[in-house]
Protein backbone atom coordinates (compact mmCIF):
# COMPACT_ATOMS: atom_id res chain seq x y z
CA UNK A 1 0.00 0.00 0.00
CA UNK A 2 1.54 3.22 -1.24
CA UNK A 3 4.80 2.12 -1.39
CA UNK A 4 4.53 0.32 2.42
CA UNK A 5 3.43 -2.94 2.98
CA UNK A 6 1.27 -4.67 5.47
CA UNK A 7 2.95 -8.11 7.09
CA UNK A 8 0.29 -9.85 9.39
CA UNK A 9 1.36 -12.38 11.77
CA UNK A 10 0.68 -15.89 11.68
CA UNK A 11 1.54 -16.60 14.99
CA UNK A 12 -0.70 -14.15 16.56
CA UNK A 13 -2.41 -11.97 13.49
CA UNK A 14 -1.08 -8.90 14.43
CA UNK A 15 0.00 -6.73 11.96
CA UNK A 16 2.32 -4.26 11.14
CA UNK A 17 3.15 -1.58 8.22
CA UNK A 18 6.71 -0.70 6.60
CA UNK A 19 8.38 1.72 4.20
CA UNK A 20 9.49 -0.85 1.34
CA UNK A 21 13.18 -0.98 1.52
CA UNK A 22 15.27 -3.21 -0.39
CA UNK A 23 17.99 -3.42 2.07
CA UNK A 24 15.89 -4.88 4.38
CA UNK A 25 17.34 -8.32 5.07
CA UNK A 26 15.41 -11.06 6.77
CA UNK A 27 17.48 -10.63 9.99
CA UNK A 28 16.78 -6.90 10.07
CA UNK A 29 12.74 -8.16 9.52
CA UNK A 30 12.93 -10.85 12.22
CA UNK A 31 14.30 -8.16 14.63
CA UNK A 32 11.70 -6.00 13.41
CA UNK A 33 8.77 -8.33 14.11
CA UNK A 34 10.24 -9.31 17.52
CA UNK A 35 9.98 -5.51 18.98
CA UNK A 36 6.53 -5.59 17.56
CA UNK A 37 5.51 -8.48 19.14
CA UNK A 38 4.54 -10.04 15.99
CA UNK A 39 5.52 -13.67 17.53
CA UNK A 40 4.33 -13.65 20.95
CA UNK A 41 2.45 -16.65 21.36
CA UNK A 42 -1.68 -16.33 22.56
CA UNK A 43 -2.49 -18.10 25.63
CA UNK A 44 -5.20 -20.28 24.89
CA UNK A 45 -7.25 -21.86 28.13
CA UNK A 46 -7.77 -25.75 27.91
CA UNK A 47 -10.63 -26.09 30.13
CA UNK A 48 -13.91 -24.68 29.61
CA UNK A 49 -14.42 -21.63 32.06
CA UNK A 50 -18.14 -20.71 32.24
CA UNK A 51 -16.43 -16.93 33.35
CA UNK A 52 -14.91 -16.17 30.16
CA UNK A 53 -18.42 -15.74 28.28
CA UNK A 54 -19.56 -12.31 29.71
CA UNK A 55 -22.61 -11.93 27.71
CA UNK A 56 -24.91 -15.34 27.77
CA UNK A 57 -27.41 -15.27 24.66
CA UNK A 58 -30.68 -16.94 25.84
CA UNK A 59 -32.54 -17.69 22.67
CA UNK A 60 -36.18 -19.43 22.58
CA UNK A 61 -37.84 -20.57 19.60
CA UNK A 62 -41.42 -18.53 20.71
CA UNK A 63 -43.05 -20.06 17.42
CA UNK A 64 -42.81 -23.08 15.77
CA UNK A 65 -45.05 -21.74 13.08
CA UNK A 66 -44.51 -19.49 10.31
CA UNK A 67 -46.63 -17.33 8.31
CA UNK A 68 -43.78 -17.43 5.11
CA UNK A 69 -42.03 -19.85 2.90
CA UNK A 70 -38.22 -18.71 2.62
CA UNK A 71 -36.53 -20.87 0.08
CA UNK A 72 -33.74 -21.06 2.32
CA UNK A 73 -35.50 -21.92 5.67
CA UNK A 74 -33.57 -23.98 7.74
CA UNK A 75 -36.73 -25.03 9.72
CA UNK A 76 -37.68 -27.73 7.10
CA UNK A 77 -39.88 -29.86 9.62
CA UNK A 78 -42.36 -27.61 12.07
CA UNK A 79 -43.78 -29.08 14.63
CA UNK A 80 -46.95 -29.14 16.05
CA UNK A 81 -45.76 -27.98 19.38
CA UNK A 82 -45.00 -24.33 21.13
CA UNK A 83 -42.76 -23.83 24.31
CA UNK A 84 -45.09 -22.30 27.17
CA UNK A 85 -44.30 -18.99 28.78
CA UNK A 86 -43.99 -20.99 32.44
CA UNK A 87 -41.39 -22.86 30.30
CA UNK A 88 -39.90 -20.02 28.64
CA UNK A 89 -39.58 -18.62 32.78
CA UNK A 90 -37.76 -21.52 33.76
CA UNK A 91 -35.32 -21.71 30.86
CA UNK A 92 -34.33 -18.10 31.49
CA UNK A 93 -34.14 -18.68 35.23
CA UNK A 94 -32.12 -22.01 34.76
CA UNK A 95 -29.26 -20.42 32.22
CA UNK A 96 -29.03 -17.16 34.73
CA UNK A 97 -28.44 -19.39 37.66
CA UNK A 98 -25.52 -21.39 35.62
CA UNK A 99 -24.03 -18.10 35.24
CA UNK A 100 -23.68 -16.21 38.61
CA UNK A 101 -20.68 -14.04 36.78
CA UNK A 102 -22.04 -13.14 33.41
CA UNK A 103 -22.24 -9.72 33.14
CA UNK A 104 -25.70 -9.03 30.69
CA UNK A 105 -28.08 -11.87 29.14
CA UNK A 106 -29.58 -11.02 26.02
CA UNK A 107 -33.03 -13.24 25.80
CA UNK A 108 -33.75 -13.48 21.71
CA UNK A 109 -37.10 -15.30 21.20
CA UNK A 110 -36.49 -15.53 17.18
CA UNK A 111 -36.24 -18.84 17.13
CA UNK A 112 -37.18 -20.67 13.89
CA UNK A 113 -40.38 -19.75 12.84
CA UNK A 114 -42.17 -16.05 13.30
CA UNK A 115 -41.99 -14.88 16.86
CA UNK A 116 -44.73 -12.17 16.20
CA UNK A 117 -47.40 -14.91 15.77
CA UNK A 118 -47.34 -15.23 19.73
CA UNK A 119 -47.79 -11.46 20.53
CA UNK A 120 -48.74 -12.26 23.72
CA UNK A 121 -46.08 -14.75 24.22
CA UNK A 122 -43.44 -12.05 23.74
CA UNK A 123 -44.82 -9.57 25.70
CA UNK A 124 -45.05 -11.70 29.15
CA UNK A 125 -41.52 -12.76 28.25
CA UNK A 126 -40.09 -8.83 27.68
CA UNK A 127 -41.80 -8.62 31.28
CA UNK A 128 -40.37 -11.15 32.94
CA UNK A 129 -36.85 -10.45 31.67
CA UNK A 130 -37.53 -6.82 33.59
CA UNK A 131 -38.57 -8.45 36.73
CA UNK A 132 -35.33 -10.79 35.92
CA UNK A 133 -33.12 -7.40 35.46
CA UNK A 134 -34.15 -5.91 38.91
CA UNK A 135 -33.64 -9.17 40.79
CA UNK A 136 -30.13 -9.61 39.62
CA UNK A 137 -29.40 -5.91 39.24
CA UNK A 138 -28.11 -6.97 35.13
CA UNK A 139 -29.06 -6.02 32.09
CA UNK A 140 -31.70 -9.10 30.70
CA UNK A 141 -31.97 -7.40 27.43
CA UNK A 142 -35.00 -8.83 24.82
CA UNK A 143 -33.91 -8.68 21.17
CA UNK A 144 -35.53 -10.72 18.24
CA UNK A 145 -35.56 -10.52 14.54
CA UNK A 146 -38.69 -11.00 12.60
CA UNK A 147 -39.97 -11.39 9.14
CA UNK A 148 -41.77 -7.68 9.08
CA UNK A 149 -44.97 -9.16 7.84
CA UNK A 150 -46.84 -8.67 11.12
CA UNK A 151 -45.28 -5.31 12.00
CA UNK A 152 -48.19 -3.38 11.84
CA UNK A 153 -48.31 -0.18 14.05
CA UNK A 154 -50.09 -2.10 17.25
CA UNK A 155 -47.29 -4.75 17.18
CA UNK A 156 -44.69 -2.07 16.53
CA UNK A 157 -46.06 -0.21 19.48
CA UNK A 158 -46.18 -3.44 21.55
CA UNK A 159 -42.39 -4.53 20.87
CA UNK A 160 -40.89 -1.00 21.52
CA UNK A 161 -43.26 0.11 24.66
CA UNK A 162 -41.76 -3.70 26.36
CA UNK A 163 -38.37 -2.58 25.39
CA UNK A 164 -37.36 -4.80 22.43
CA UNK A 165 -34.21 -4.16 20.44
CA UNK A 166 -35.29 -5.78 17.32
CA UNK A 167 -34.48 -6.25 13.52
CA UNK A 168 -36.24 -7.20 10.35
CA UNK A 169 -35.11 -9.76 7.34
CA UNK A 170 -34.59 -8.24 4.12
CA UNK A 171 -32.46 -9.34 1.44
CA UNK A 172 -31.27 -5.86 -0.06
CA UNK A 173 -33.42 -4.56 -2.91
CA UNK A 174 -36.85 -5.85 -4.33
CA UNK A 175 -35.37 -8.55 -6.69
CA UNK A 176 -33.06 -10.19 -4.46
CA UNK A 177 -35.33 -10.14 -1.54
CA UNK A 178 -38.35 -11.46 -3.54
CA UNK A 179 -36.40 -14.38 -5.25
CA UNK A 180 -36.48 -16.41 -1.46
CA UNK A 181 -38.91 -14.64 1.14
CA UNK A 182 -41.71 -15.76 -0.36
CA UNK A 183 -45.88 -15.82 1.74
CA UNK A 184 -47.25 -18.66 1.61
CA UNK A 185 -48.76 -17.83 -1.90
CA UNK A 186 -45.52 -18.01 -3.45
CA UNK A 187 -45.36 -14.71 -3.86
CA UNK A 188 -42.57 -11.64 -2.55
CA UNK A 189 -43.18 -9.90 0.42
CA UNK A 190 -40.53 -7.03 -0.20
CA UNK A 191 -42.93 -4.31 -0.78
CA UNK A 192 -45.23 -5.48 2.35
CA UNK A 193 -42.63 -4.90 4.45
CA UNK A 194 -40.79 -2.11 3.26
CA UNK A 195 -44.19 -0.65 3.66
CA UNK A 196 -44.40 -1.59 7.69
CA UNK A 197 -41.05 -0.13 7.81
CA UNK A 198 -41.53 3.56 6.41
CA UNK A 199 -44.50 3.35 9.08
CA UNK A 200 -42.59 2.74 12.37
CA UNK A 201 -42.02 5.90 13.59
CA UNK A 202 -38.68 5.33 15.85
CA UNK A 203 -36.70 3.91 13.75
CA UNK A 204 -33.03 4.80 15.92
CA UNK A 205 -32.61 1.09 16.94
CA UNK A 206 -33.69 -0.91 14.13
CA UNK A 207 -31.82 -3.54 12.57
CA UNK A 208 -32.12 -5.28 9.35
CA UNK A 209 -30.83 -8.97 8.88
CA UNK A 210 -29.99 -9.89 5.04
CA UNK A 211 -28.77 -13.27 3.96
CA UNK A 212 -26.93 -13.68 1.06
CA UNK A 213 -27.70 -16.35 -1.56
CA UNK A 214 -26.11 -18.02 -4.42
CA UNK A 215 -28.61 -15.02 -6.09
CA UNK A 216 -26.31 -12.26 -7.99
CA UNK A 217 -26.61 -9.17 -5.33
CA UNK A 218 -25.09 -5.86 -5.77
CA UNK A 219 -24.23 -5.35 -2.20
CA UNK A 220 -23.72 -1.43 -2.32
CA UNK A 221 -26.76 -1.39 -3.90
CA UNK A 222 -28.29 -3.14 -0.90
CA UNK A 223 -26.41 -1.57 1.58
CA UNK A 224 -27.70 2.29 0.15
CA UNK A 225 -31.01 0.97 -0.23
CA UNK A 226 -31.24 -0.71 3.29
CA UNK A 227 -29.35 2.75 4.98
CA UNK A 228 -32.32 4.84 4.40
CA UNK A 229 -34.05 2.96 6.70
CA UNK A 230 -31.74 1.20 9.12
CA UNK A 231 -28.95 1.68 11.88
CA UNK A 232 -27.87 -1.43 11.70
CA UNK A 233 -27.32 -3.48 9.21
CA UNK A 234 -26.20 -7.46 9.61
CA UNK A 235 -25.22 -9.18 6.29
CA UNK A 236 -24.56 -12.96 6.64
CA UNK A 237 -24.02 -15.57 4.18
CA UNK A 238 -26.75 -18.19 3.89
CA UNK A 239 -26.11 -21.38 5.33
CA UNK A 240 -27.13 -23.99 2.74
CA UNK A 241 -27.83 -27.25 3.29
CA UNK A 242 -29.83 -30.53 0.94
CA UNK A 243 -32.27 -29.50 -0.62
CA UNK A 244 -32.33 -25.58 0.00
CA UNK A 245 -30.74 -22.89 -2.13
CA UNK A 246 -27.37 -22.81 -2.84
CA UNK A 247 -24.98 -20.60 -0.80
CA UNK A 248 -21.50 -19.31 -1.90
CA UNK A 249 -19.90 -21.88 -3.69
CA UNK A 250 -16.81 -22.02 -6.15
CA UNK A 251 -19.02 -20.68 -9.29
CA UNK A 252 -19.82 -17.40 -7.29
CA UNK A 253 -16.94 -16.61 -4.68
CA UNK A 254 -15.22 -14.55 -6.89
CA UNK A 255 -18.53 -13.07 -7.93
CA UNK A 256 -18.64 -12.20 -3.86
CA UNK A 257 -15.34 -11.32 -2.93
CA UNK A 258 -15.60 -8.39 -5.42
CA UNK A 259 -19.07 -7.38 -4.36
CA UNK A 260 -17.47 -6.93 -0.84
CA UNK A 261 -14.44 -5.46 -2.52
CA UNK A 262 -16.73 -2.48 -3.90
CA UNK A 263 -18.33 -2.82 -0.49
CA UNK A 264 -15.41 -1.69 1.10
CA UNK A 265 -14.03 1.11 -1.33
CA UNK A 266 -17.47 2.65 -0.79
CA UNK A 267 -17.31 2.64 3.21
CA UNK A 268 -13.83 3.78 2.80
CA UNK A 269 -14.71 6.86 1.01
CA UNK A 270 -17.41 7.73 2.89
CA UNK A 271 -15.46 7.59 5.84
CA UNK A 272 -13.20 9.91 4.74
CA UNK A 273 -15.09 11.90 3.83
CA UNK A 274 -16.28 11.98 7.57
CA UNK A 275 -19.47 10.25 7.17
CA UNK A 276 -18.65 7.61 10.01
CA UNK A 277 -22.62 6.61 9.37
CA UNK A 278 -21.98 3.88 6.64
CA UNK A 279 -18.72 2.24 8.99
CA UNK A 280 -21.16 2.41 11.81
CA UNK A 281 -24.27 1.23 10.13
CA UNK A 282 -22.32 -2.60 9.80
CA UNK A 283 -20.42 -2.30 13.36
CA UNK A 284 -23.13 -1.54 15.29
CA UNK A 285 -24.68 -5.06 14.91
CA UNK A 286 -23.77 -8.71 13.90
CA UNK A 287 -22.26 -8.17 10.36
CA UNK A 288 -20.19 -10.51 9.38
CA UNK A 289 -17.38 -8.24 8.09
CA UNK A 290 -18.24 -5.44 10.57
CA UNK A 291 -17.16 -8.32 13.01
CA UNK A 292 -13.78 -8.46 11.13
CA UNK A 293 -13.15 -5.15 11.47
CA UNK A 294 -13.71 -4.40 14.84
CA UNK A 295 -10.86 -7.10 15.80
CA UNK A 296 -8.83 -5.58 13.40
CA UNK A 297 -9.42 -2.05 14.67
CA UNK A 298 -8.87 -3.05 18.19
CA UNK A 299 -6.47 -5.63 17.53
CA UNK A 300 -8.80 -7.75 19.85
CA UNK A 301 -8.30 -11.61 19.18
CA UNK A 302 -10.59 -14.41 19.86
CA UNK A 303 -10.06 -18.06 20.53
CA UNK A 304 -13.63 -19.57 19.39
CA UNK A 305 -15.62 -18.53 16.47
CA UNK A 306 -18.85 -18.22 18.30
CA UNK A 307 -20.17 -18.94 21.71
CA UNK A 308 -22.66 -21.61 20.72
CA UNK A 309 -22.93 -24.25 23.44
CA UNK A 310 -20.43 -22.20 25.79
CA UNK A 311 -22.35 -18.72 26.34
CA UNK A 312 -25.73 -19.54 23.99
CA UNK A 313 -28.28 -21.73 24.68
CA UNK A 314 -31.21 -22.17 22.59
CA UNK A 315 -34.55 -23.94 23.92
CA UNK A 316 -36.94 -25.80 20.64
CA UNK A 317 -40.59 -25.90 20.57
CA UNK A 318 -39.81 -29.68 22.10
CA UNK A 319 -38.03 -28.20 25.24
CA UNK A 320 -34.38 -29.35 24.06
CA UNK A 321 -31.50 -27.29 24.93
CA UNK A 322 -29.26 -26.92 21.62
CA UNK A 323 -26.01 -24.96 21.35
CA UNK A 324 -27.52 -22.30 18.72
CA UNK A 325 -31.05 -21.62 16.87
CA UNK A 326 -29.67 -22.84 13.79
CA UNK A 327 -28.59 -25.85 14.83
CA UNK A 328 -32.34 -27.20 15.58
CA UNK A 329 -31.95 -30.25 13.31
CA UNK A 330 -28.65 -30.98 14.15
CA UNK A 331 -28.85 -33.99 16.83
CA UNK A 332 -25.19 -33.72 17.74
CA UNK A 333 -25.68 -30.09 19.17
CA UNK A 334 -28.31 -30.82 21.93
CA UNK A 335 -26.95 -30.38 24.98
CA UNK A 336 -29.70 -31.60 27.18
CA UNK A 337 -33.56 -30.90 27.62
CA UNK A 338 -35.48 -28.53 30.14
CA UNK A 339 -35.83 -31.26 33.03
CA UNK A 340 -32.15 -32.75 32.81
CA UNK A 341 -30.19 -29.55 32.28
CA UNK A 342 -26.56 -28.91 30.68
CA UNK A 343 -24.67 -31.98 29.40
CA UNK A 344 -21.50 -31.06 30.80
CA UNK A 345 -19.45 -33.07 28.67
CA UNK A 346 -21.38 -32.15 25.54
CA UNK A 347 -19.67 -28.64 26.90
CA UNK A 348 -16.52 -29.58 26.90
CA UNK A 349 -16.82 -31.08 23.79
CA UNK A 350 -18.08 -28.19 21.60
CA UNK A 351 -15.01 -26.22 23.63
CA UNK A 352 -12.18 -28.44 22.31
CA UNK A 353 -13.65 -28.53 18.87
CA UNK A 354 -13.32 -24.97 18.74
CA UNK A 355 -10.00 -24.66 20.04
CA UNK A 356 -8.27 -27.17 18.69
CA UNK A 357 -9.30 -26.01 15.24
CA UNK A 358 -7.22 -28.55 13.24
CA UNK A 359 -7.93 -26.70 10.11
CA UNK A 360 -6.74 -23.06 11.04
CA UNK A 361 -3.32 -23.59 12.41
CA UNK A 362 -1.32 -21.66 9.86
CA UNK A 363 -4.25 -19.50 8.80
CA UNK A 364 -3.67 -15.60 9.29
CA UNK A 365 -7.16 -15.05 9.78
CA UNK A 366 -7.33 -17.05 12.62
CA UNK A 367 -7.76 -14.80 15.70
CA UNK A 368 -9.96 -12.91 13.54
CA UNK A 369 -12.44 -15.46 11.90
CA UNK A 370 -12.34 -18.11 15.01
CA UNK A 371 -12.99 -20.97 12.89
CA UNK A 372 -15.60 -22.59 10.88
CA UNK A 373 -18.95 -22.55 12.39
CA UNK A 374 -20.36 -25.55 13.64
CA UNK A 375 -23.76 -25.79 11.77
CA UNK A 376 -22.04 -25.28 8.23
CA UNK A 377 -19.44 -27.91 9.25
CA UNK A 378 -22.33 -29.96 9.93
CA UNK A 379 -24.06 -29.04 6.89
CA UNK A 380 -20.90 -29.90 4.24
CA UNK A 381 -19.70 -32.97 6.14
CA UNK A 382 -21.86 -34.29 9.03
CA UNK A 383 -19.85 -33.58 11.60
CA UNK A 384 -18.55 -30.39 13.55
CA UNK A 385 -15.25 -30.17 13.15
CA UNK A 386 -14.38 -29.71 9.43
CA UNK A 387 -13.88 -26.53 7.22
CA UNK A 388 -15.59 -25.10 3.83
CA UNK A 389 -12.64 -24.11 2.03
CA UNK A 390 -14.45 -21.76 -0.32
CA UNK A 391 -15.96 -19.97 3.44
CA UNK A 392 -12.13 -19.44 3.93
CA UNK A 393 -11.43 -17.79 0.71
CA UNK A 394 -14.38 -15.56 1.64
CA UNK A 395 -13.31 -14.82 4.94
CA UNK A 396 -9.51 -14.30 4.09
CA UNK A 397 -10.82 -11.83 1.74
CA UNK A 398 -12.82 -10.40 4.67
CA UNK A 399 -9.99 -10.32 6.74
CA UNK A 400 -7.68 -8.64 3.97
CA UNK A 401 -10.21 -6.05 3.47
CA UNK A 402 -10.49 -4.77 7.32
CA UNK A 403 -6.66 -4.84 7.12
CA UNK A 404 -6.82 -2.33 4.38
CA UNK A 405 -9.17 -0.08 5.70
CA UNK A 406 -7.32 -0.23 9.21
CA UNK A 407 -4.15 1.48 7.68
CA UNK A 408 -5.95 3.32 5.32
CA UNK A 409 -7.65 5.22 7.73
CA UNK A 410 -4.37 5.47 10.06
CA UNK A 411 -2.18 6.74 6.72
CA UNK A 412 -4.82 9.39 5.11
CA UNK A 413 -6.51 10.62 8.33
CA UNK A 414 -5.53 9.36 12.05
CA UNK A 415 -8.27 11.56 13.47
CA UNK A 416 -10.63 9.78 11.68
CA UNK A 417 -9.06 6.53 12.41
CA UNK A 418 -9.18 7.73 16.44
CA UNK A 419 -12.77 8.20 16.33
CA UNK A 420 -13.41 4.92 14.39
CA UNK A 421 -11.42 3.59 17.21
CA UNK A 422 -13.33 4.37 19.78
CA UNK A 423 -16.60 3.74 18.29
CA UNK A 424 -15.58 0.18 18.11
CA UNK A 425 -14.38 0.40 21.82
CA UNK A 426 -17.80 1.65 22.45
CA UNK A 427 -19.68 -1.13 20.74
CA UNK A 428 -17.32 -3.67 22.87
CA UNK A 429 -18.23 -2.27 26.17
CA UNK A 430 -22.34 -2.60 25.16
CA UNK A 431 -21.03 -6.18 25.66
CA UNK A 432 -20.31 -5.25 29.59
CA UNK A 433 -21.96 -4.66 32.62
CA UNK A 434 -22.84 -1.44 33.14
CA UNK A 435 -21.13 -1.95 36.94
CA UNK A 436 -22.02 1.87 37.81
CA UNK A 437 -25.94 1.64 36.98
CA UNK A 438 -25.99 -1.55 39.18
CA UNK A 439 -24.48 0.47 41.87
CA UNK A 440 -26.71 3.52 41.44
CA UNK A 441 -29.85 0.82 41.47
CA UNK A 442 -29.08 -0.38 44.15
CA UNK A 443 -28.63 2.38 46.31
CA UNK A 444 -32.29 3.29 44.78
CA UNK A 445 -33.62 0.19 46.55
CA UNK A 446 -37.06 0.25 44.15
CA UNK A 447 -37.77 3.69 43.49
CA UNK A 448 -36.77 2.83 39.46
CA UNK A 449 -36.78 -0.60 37.53
CA UNK A 450 -33.54 -1.57 35.42
CA UNK A 451 -34.91 -0.87 32.56
CA UNK A 452 -35.92 2.67 33.42
CA UNK A 453 -32.86 3.88 34.64
CA UNK A 454 -31.06 2.75 31.72
CA UNK A 455 -33.38 4.44 29.45
CA UNK A 456 -32.79 7.79 31.72
CA UNK A 457 -28.99 6.73 31.46
CA UNK A 458 -29.10 6.67 27.71
CA UNK A 459 -31.31 9.14 26.81
CA UNK A 460 -30.63 11.60 29.06
CA UNK A 461 -27.10 11.80 30.83
CA UNK A 462 -27.75 15.07 32.81
CA UNK A 463 -30.66 13.75 34.34
CA UNK A 464 -29.42 10.55 35.39
CA UNK A 465 -26.57 12.18 37.07
CA UNK A 466 -28.66 14.05 39.33
CA UNK A 467 -30.48 11.01 40.20
CA UNK A 468 -27.36 9.43 41.05
CA UNK A 469 -26.34 12.36 42.99
CA UNK A 470 -29.17 12.29 45.05
CA UNK A 471 -29.13 8.76 46.05
CA UNK A 472 -25.60 8.86 47.10
CA UNK A 473 -26.69 12.18 49.48
CA UNK A 474 -29.65 9.61 50.58
CA UNK A 475 -27.37 6.64 51.07
C1 LIG B 1 -35.14 -18.39 11.08
S1 LIG B 1 -35.56 -16.73 10.95
C2 LIG B 1 -36.74 -16.52 12.25
C3 LIG B 1 -37.26 -15.13 12.39
C4 LIG B 1 -38.15 -14.62 11.28
N1 LIG B 1 -39.05 -15.56 10.80
C5 LIG B 1 -37.31 -14.04 10.17
O1 LIG B 1 -37.27 -14.60 9.09
O2 LIG B 1 -36.69 -13.01 10.44
C6 LIG B 1 -34.15 -15.84 11.61
C7 LIG B 1 -33.09 -15.48 10.59
O3 LIG B 1 -32.51 -16.66 10.10
C8 LIG B 1 -32.23 -16.49 8.73
N2 LIG B 1 -32.13 -17.82 8.09
C9 LIG B 1 -33.11 -18.70 7.81
N3 LIG B 1 -32.62 -19.79 7.21
C10 LIG B 1 -31.29 -19.61 7.09
C11 LIG B 1 -30.21 -20.38 6.57
N4 LIG B 1 -30.40 -21.59 6.00
N5 LIG B 1 -28.97 -19.86 6.64
C12 LIG B 1 -28.74 -18.64 7.20
N6 LIG B 1 -29.71 -17.88 7.72
C13 LIG B 1 -30.96 -18.35 7.67
C14 LIG B 1 -33.41 -15.69 8.24
O4 LIG B 1 -33.14 -15.02 7.02
C15 LIG B 1 -33.63 -14.72 9.38
O5 LIG B 1 -32.87 -13.53 9.21
S1 LIG C 1 -39.83 -15.92 7.66
FE1 LIG C 1 -38.15 -16.69 8.91
S2 LIG C 1 -38.88 -18.58 9.87
FE2 LIG C 1 -40.30 -18.02 8.24
S3 LIG C 1 -39.67 -19.24 6.53
FE3 LIG C 1 -38.65 -17.23 6.36
S4 LIG C 1 -36.66 -17.44 7.41
FE4 LIG C 1 -37.95 -19.20 7.98
S1 LIG D 1 -12.18 -21.18 9.33
FE1 LIG D 1 -10.90 -20.85 7.52
S2 LIG D 1 -10.58 -18.62 7.41
FE2 LIG D 1 -11.28 -19.11 9.47
S3 LIG D 1 -9.43 -19.38 10.72
FE3 LIG D 1 -10.03 -21.42 9.97
S4 LIG D 1 -8.88 -21.70 8.07
FE4 LIG D 1 -8.84 -19.49 8.54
Amino acid sequence: MKNHTIYVSRINGNQIILPNNPNLTNKDLKRIFHKNHMDDKIANTDTYQKELFKTIYISLHASSKCNMNCKYCFMQDRPDVNITIDEAKRFIDFIISEFPKAEKFIVDPTGSGEPLLRMQFIHELAKYCHLKSDEICKEVLPMLVTNGTLLTKENVDKLQSAGYIFGISIDGYQKTHDANRLNKKQEGTYKQIISNVKNIKHREYLGVAVTLTNDKIDLVKAFKTLSKYFTTISIKPVRSFDHSVEGINEDNIEEIKHQYTRLYKYILQKTLNGKLDSLGVLLNGDDYFGKFIQRVILNHKVSTRCDAGLGRFSLTPNKKIIACPGSVSIKEMELGTLDTGLNQEKTNHFWSIQLERKHCQDCEARYVCGGECMVVSYYKDKKLDSVDEVMCELKKHLFELAVKLKFELIFQNEELFNAVYEGCQRKADRFQEDKELSATLKKLSGQYTFMELKKIKDENIEHYLRIKEESCENS
